[in-house]
């Protein structure tokens, strides 16, 4: 079994290793690649700790002042990788027509052909790290498995955090369980005698998935999104493929758990797009006026979610840590994540203090006086002062930087968010970034509105993504970079479950959509947002249990001003009516643009949408 693939190269599967098929790709693949050698991740403590060390002696991690932040370590990557690669990002279905117009495509011969140049001999004087993940507690039902290859011990580290990882996935997977197999490189092969640099990545990169084949290749780019393959390549666009042909959801959504001061608790599930807030509002701090409320995390990103024989939905976090947008991130706008930041910590580009912690935007609020620090090294490596950063518009974070930590790093960690069953989901919520047009919250009607409003969502874009910041593009379910398949079949797949769960007499989850992010004349926000967002979570509860009525319009029901607890916030009708207001003209504007993202779509789009979309520009025309 354990064949030299190469002179000098041993795959030396560990013992407690018995899938034949695992050890035989790990063949193929460092037969590809031909790395200087095979490390089998194990998961363990010291490996971590080891991994870590070995990444500070190759200045790829600088260790922070462990009396400030302990266990915690600093990554500053290549100024050119830095975000997802939307462009680079491919869907290879057999059919075009299978990937849809909003991924791109490639035949999957023609991409194999691209990719096999550029991954023959891609690991050379680099270890291949072999990394063993549950996506989901492990053993759970709705778990999966996947193995990452990567050339990055940056990867490896990560992965730790991020996925259950190590010696007891082999275990689950036994001798002949199925994996999803995952193959990333840096695409920097390092010669004999080479130097390396300190985060090695190419020019040219590859985000490329087979969905019929259920595998992930990934070439040329260290980054998050990019590099950690069990998060959106698999856990969102292979998962949803499986989702698809199996009956349930793999969606771009936090799971958050809600309890009333009666004890009774429920669970929402809400789709934002990258960077709109997700991470905050799955760890919401209850505000003034809400004493005996809490709000608890079960996942911050991704839910896999599983129709029960009962007709209810249950999802699980797949993941096991947060990859966080760091800059705004502070004690105001979210408390526990600052607290699940104290200890045990990959920080990506963010900046340096001079004692050396880290620092990002938006930290000055907790500052006394609001102060600046004096003196940081930015992202970049290079000084940065207030008044460099007046002068020049520089930012001593990258706007995408990003802490990596564990889920039990968080003080409002939900007790059940490691259970192999999951939670059950009581409501959805789906929420664009809009600086005008949408409301703050409207409930839909009705499960075929609420999957209209989802497939029609807008967002303005945000630099989780390369390219332009603060343009609106359609986001259908906050999914549009991580769709794996034809985006009007995953419509169809939405409507289809809703209507599997109305024949088993279930009572579907409502579904709503929000906008906290709605802009007044002096083009600042005016909803006050983070922890203030419980006022409308809260009236979510109510219309759920019966206590709301809501004032419905023209496509669906919102609250009226007195439906919301105000106790403890100086909000006027005149502000609300700025949050809530539906403009006929900016809603004939917004439905051409619905059209527009039809008419893109028009391949299987489902023709319940259609009729939805021609009566809402009916009730308009009213
Ligand atoms: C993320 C993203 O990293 O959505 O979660 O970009
Ligand atoms: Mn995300």
């Amino acid at each position: 079994m354990n064949a030299p693939t190469m002179p000098g190269l041993q795959i030396n599967a560990p013992k407690y290793v018995k899938n034949a098929k695992l050890i035989a790709w790990v063949a193929d693949m460092a037969a590809l690649t031909q790395p200087k050698d095979i490390y089998w991740c194990d998961g363990s403590e010291e490996e971590y700790a080891r991994l870590c060390q070995q990444l500070v002696d190759a200045g790829t991690f600088k260790k922070l002042n462990p009396a400030k932040r302990p266990n915690s370590f600093l990554a500053c990557s290549d100024p050119s990788d830095v975000a997802r690669v939307e462009d680079r990002t491919y869907i290879c279905s057999e059919k075009k027509e299978n990937a849809g117009p909003t991924n791109n495509w490639m035949a999957p011969a023609e991409m194999r052909a691209t990719l096999q140049p550029l991954f023959s001999g891609c690991m050379q004087g680099r270890t291949m790290y072999v990394v063993p993940f549950s996506m989901g507690p492990l053993g759970s039902p709705i778990a999966h498995i996947g193995i990452e290859l990567s050339d990055s011990p940056y990867v490896a580290v990560n992965m730790k955090t991020m996925t259950r990882m190590g010696q007891a996935v082999y275990d689950v997977l036994g001798v002949d369980g199925e994996f999803v197999p995952c193959v990333h490189t840096v695409g920097a092969p390092l010669q004999p005698g080479q130097a390396d640099v300190k985060w090695p990545c190419n020019s040219t990169k590859y985000i490329v998935h087979y969905p019929e084949t259920r595998e992930i290749w990934s070439y040329g780019s260290g980054y998050g999104g990019n590099a950690l393959l069990g998060k959106k390549c698999f856990a969102l666009r292979i998962a949803s493929n499986m989702g698809r042909d199996e009956g349930w959801l793999a969606e771009h959504m936090l799971i958050l758990g809600v309890t009333n001061p009666e004890g009774k608790k429920y669970h929402v599930a809400a789709a934002f797009p990258s960077a709109c807030g997700k991470t905050n509002f799955s760890m919401l701090v209850p505000p003034a006026g809400f004493e005996g409320w809490t709000v608890t995390t079960i996942g911050d990103d991704i839910a896999w979610i599983k129709p029960q024989a009962d007709g209810t939905l249950r999802a699980i976090n797949p993941e096991a840590g947060y990859f966080g947008v760091a800059p705004g991130t502070n004690m105001l706008t979210n408390p526990n994540c600052m607290k699940s930041l104290d200890k045990n910590v990959i920080f990506t580009n963010v900046a340096l203090t001079d004692d050396g912690d880290v620092w990002w935007e938006g930290m000055e609020q907790d500052a006394p006086g609001k102060a600046l620090p004096a003196h940081l090294i930015d992202w970049q490596g290079k000084d940065w002062t207030p008044q460099i950063a007046k002068e020049t518009g520089a930012k001593a974070a990258h706007p995408n930087s990003r802490f990596t930590v564990a889920a039990t790093n968080n003080p409002a960690l939900d007790g059940a968010w490691d259970d192999p069953k999951g939670v059950k989901i009581d409501a959805f919520i789906f929420g664009g970034r809009r600086s005008t047009t949408v409301p703050l919250v409207t409930e839909a009607r009705n499960w075929v509105e609420g999957v209209y409003m989802a497939a029609t969502m807008g967002s303005e874009t945000t630099a989780a993504a390369t390219g332009q910041a603060g343009v609106v593009r359609r986001d259908p379910f906050a999914m549009l970079p991580f769709m794996g398949y034809n985006m009007s079949d995953y419509f169809q797949h939405w409507l289809n479950l809703g209507e599997k769960l109305a024949k088993s007499g279930a009572k579907l989850p409502a579904i709503y959509t929000t906008n906290w992010f709605r802009k007044g004349a002096d083009g600042k926000f005016v909803w006050p947002g983070y922890g203030e967002n419980m006022r409308v979570l809260k009236w979510m509860i109510d219309r759920i249990e019966g206590k709301a009525d809501g004032s419905e319009h023209v496509f669906g029901v919102s609250p009226t001003y007195e439906e919301l607890n105000w106790t403890g916030l100086d909000f006027s009708p005149a502000q609300f009516e700025t949050v809530t207001s539906i403009d006929k003209a900016a809603w004939q504007k917004e439905l051409a643009l619905h059209a527009e993202l039809f008419a893109q779509l028009a391949y299987h789009l489902p023709r319940e949408l259609e009729e939805t979309k021609a009566q809402i520009e009916r009730r308009l025309a009213a």
